[in-house]
Order: C-alpha cells, then structure tokens, then sequence
C-alpha cells in the first residue's frame, strides 16, 4: 500500500479538502459540488455549522423531529428531538402521550452541583497538605475570584474543595475535588479554567513542592441528578395492548423492570432505550451529550453492578415508573446561542432553565424506555421497527407514491428485507 499520509490537510481550502475527498472515492457523481451540496446556501448558517469543526468539508444531517405532549408538572412541552433511528421519535411521542392523559411526569428531586479535580504529586511530607487542607483549599478559591465573579453574579461558583491523597496510585498523589454550580451553563468551559487556574496557583504556591498532572471536570456527575416519575391505574394500561389485560401487562412491564435491575445484559440495552430519547433531546438542544452518557453509565454503576436507571412499581391498583438519571446540561453558552437549530430548540421549549431541559430530557429519556419495554413484552420490537426500515428502503430505492403504497400493504404481515422489498418495488414497476 502506498503512503496515504496528507500534510496539513487543515491549511488547505475547504474547496481543496473537498476535492481531496472526493478524489478519494471512485464514484464519478462524488465531486465538490455534491459535498458541498450538502452545506447550507444561507451564508451565516453555513458559517455556523462548518466552523463548529475543524477539516470540515461537508454537513451531515439528520432528521429534526418533534416529540409532541410531553407533560412535566402538568405543564406540555412539543420537545425537538434529533435521531437517526427510526422509531425512536414515534414511540416517544405515543408514549408521551399516554402519560399526558395519566398526569404526565413529575419532579421528585433535582439537583445541579458538577465536580472538577486536580491531581498533582507532592515532593515532601503527605502530612504538610493533608494538615493544611481548608487553608490551601481556601487560598486557591480566593485566587480564582476574577474568574467565579460573574458566575457568583448569577448564583453559581465554586461551592467547595476538598483534598484527597490517592495512594493506591501513587504514595505522593493527590486529587483536589472542587463541587460547582454554574447555574444555567453546562460549564465545561468554566469549570476547566477554574481548575488549571487553581492547579497553576497550586505551582506557584508550593514551587518545587505540589506538581500538576492535570486539571479537568468529571464527567461522573452523582450531584447532578434529575429523578422523573409517572403513574396510571393498572386497569388504564389495557388502552396499550387489544390481548392482554392491564393486569397483566403491568406485570410484565413490572417483571422487565427488574429484569432490567438485576441483569446487567438487559440493563445496558434497557439504559440504551432511554438515552435514545435523552440523546435526543440533548443533541438537538445542542448539549454534549457524550458527557451524559458517560455519566449516566457511571451512576447506573454505583452499587458496584451495572444497573437499569429506570424502575417500575407495582402497588395495589397502581403503576409507577421512574427514571433517576445524572444530567449535566446547559441552556445557555456552548453551541447553543451558535447552532441555529439548537437555538430553535431551547426557544420552543420556552427558553428553559438548565433544571427545566434536565426535566424535559429526562421525560422523553423515561418515555422511550416505557415505550421500549411495551413493545417487548406485547408485539416485540419489530414490528414498528420494520415499518420505519421499509419506509426508509423504499426512500433509498426512490420509488414512486404508487409503488410506496403497494409495498406498504403488501409488507404489513411479510417480512421486511432489502432483496424482498427491491424485488417487489421492482416487480410494480415491470408491471
Ligand atoms: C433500540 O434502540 C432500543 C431498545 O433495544 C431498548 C430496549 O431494549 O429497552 C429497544
């Protein structure tokens, strides 16, 4: 093989990062123009987009969607999701639905602290930081106060610090742990200048002495934590299911409830079903949400097992469920003031706090759990999944309306393949 390596590929012009890439495939209609077919006409919305990245040479896009009646403390959110799964959006805005006309979901607790560390080695006696602990912990707050100024102005800053030493890596190690508020900001941005401005006072404070490895949030967020709840009367979940009764389709959404809880197999397939709805609302709120997968991953971890995030109760004549997740999200700064659609996004939610988004998103992140399970444990999955992968062939194939509706029928009980649904399509078109 030949040497593909490119040089400062980021110096060249999009135009030439385009036709590198598109020289790159053997495929003759792959030009520039096709790649930046792609990128938005409107001048300001192409900046935006393409200046997110670096080496940018297309958009990629996926569908913006609209998870109508999401009911949260009795008030009714149309939330925007961005998904590429199909499915996903349908069963979150049935589920969504269903809960609306039972309440819809509720607030039982919230909270918003983040965490940041900086771990740094000691060259001297343990005893001078663990002894001297508040007064150093006190001095490099105080240091950073041109920093946490304006964050105080709105009601966040540092909340407190505390110092660790971690002598199962290190003998000489330790872990400076500061709790954050930043109110309505993810605050990544915030919280990492603190903590390098902390680690380089650190230095400076005890030169020669405390060395600094590195300086960076945590993405596991136990304090940050957001917990949903819904509850019907087991008879109304008859209205989900024609065969089965509500009692019976409570107990076994009750029963793959905890399946989910003790089977860490299930509980990372149940977890993912929420966060195709969390996901969601997270990137189309132009919110990282790898941070919240990350995190949440970690939390459904705590007890030592790998857990479901979600819980079903079952008492008397009610059914609960209810959904307690870490969510470290913001409505203002990062992308969201740049992306327009992100903008879009926290305007139709009513310009929401950062505490109002985590309830929105953990809603939808119940909903489509709740949606999930029912389908497994009544039809099974397929069923609304084949009806969206037929729909999306028969895109790819570009048929006509006539023949989309021929394969609509003709597929309602057949089993849905790429050959068999090509095959139909182009049987129609013999015909
Ligand atoms: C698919 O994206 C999500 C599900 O697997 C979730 C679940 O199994 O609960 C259907």
């Amino acid at each position: 093989m030949t040497n593909n390596i490119v040089n400062s590929f980021s110096k060249l012009t999009i135009k030439e990062k385009q036709a590198f890439v598109a020289q790159l495939i053997s495929q003759s209609d792959i030009d520039i123009n096709w790649l930046q077919g792609f990128i938005s006409t409107n001048k300001q919305f192409a900046e935006a987009f393409t200046e997110l990245s670096e080496n940018t040479v297309s958009s990629y896009h996926l569908p913006y969607s609209i998870a109508p009646n999401v009911m949260v403390n009795g008030k009714v959110y149309h939330v925007p999701m961005v998904t590429e799964e199909s499915s996903v959006v349908a069963a979150a805005a049935a589920s969504a639905k269903f809960w609306s006309q039972h309440g819809g979901f509720t607030v039982e607790s919230i909270s918003t602290v983040k965490l940041g560390h900086v771990y740094f080695t000691w060259s001297g006696s343990s005893h001078e930081v663990t002894n001297n602990q508040k007064g150093i912990t006190d001095t490099l707050i105080d240091l950073i106060k041109p920093t946490t100024q304006s964050m105080e102005k709105r009601g966040g800053g540092v909340l407190s610090a505390s110092i660790e030493s971690l002598p199962a890596v290190q003998p000489n190690l330790f872990r400076l742990s500061v709790r954050f508020e930043t109110v309505d900001s993810m605050g990544a941005n915030f919280i990492n200048t603190c903590l390098e401005e902390m680690g380089n006072g650190l230095e400076a404070l005890f030169a020669g002495k405390a060395q600094v490895v590195m300086a960076i949030l945590s993405n596991n967020t136990p304090e940050c934590l957001v917990t949903v709840k819904a509850k019907c009367s087991v008879s109304s979940l008859a209205a989900l299911n024609q065969d089965i009764s509500g009692e019976q389709l409570a107990q076994k959404l009750k029963l793959a409830f905890d399946i989910a809880n003790a089977d860490p197999y299930r509980a990372t397939t149940h977890n993912k079903g929420i966060m195709n709805g969390i996901d969601a609302v997270l990137i189309a709120t132009g919110n990282d949400f790898r941070a919240a997968e990350a995190g949440a991953h970690t939390y459904a971890s705590s007890s030592g097992t790998y857990r479901s995030l979600s819980q079903c109760q079952l008492q008397n004549d009610t059914f609960s469920i209810s959904l307690t997740i870490p969510l470290a999200i913001g409505t203002v700064g990062g992308i969201t003031n740049i992306h327009p659609l992100a903008k879009l996004s926290v305007g139709l939610l009513g310009n929401p706090s950062a505490k109002e988004l985590m309830t929105i998103a953990a809603a939808v992140g119940l909903a489509s759990n709740f949606a999930a399970v029912k389908s497994l444990v009544t039809t099974g999955i397929q069923k609304g999944h084949m009806k969206m992968h037929l729909s999306n062939i028969l895109s790819s194939l570009a048929v006509d309306d006539k023949t989309r509706e021929a394969a609509t029928l003709h597929f309602q009980n057949r089993t849905v393949s790429y050959s068999a649904v090509k095959a139909f399509a182009e049987n129609v078109k013999g015909n």
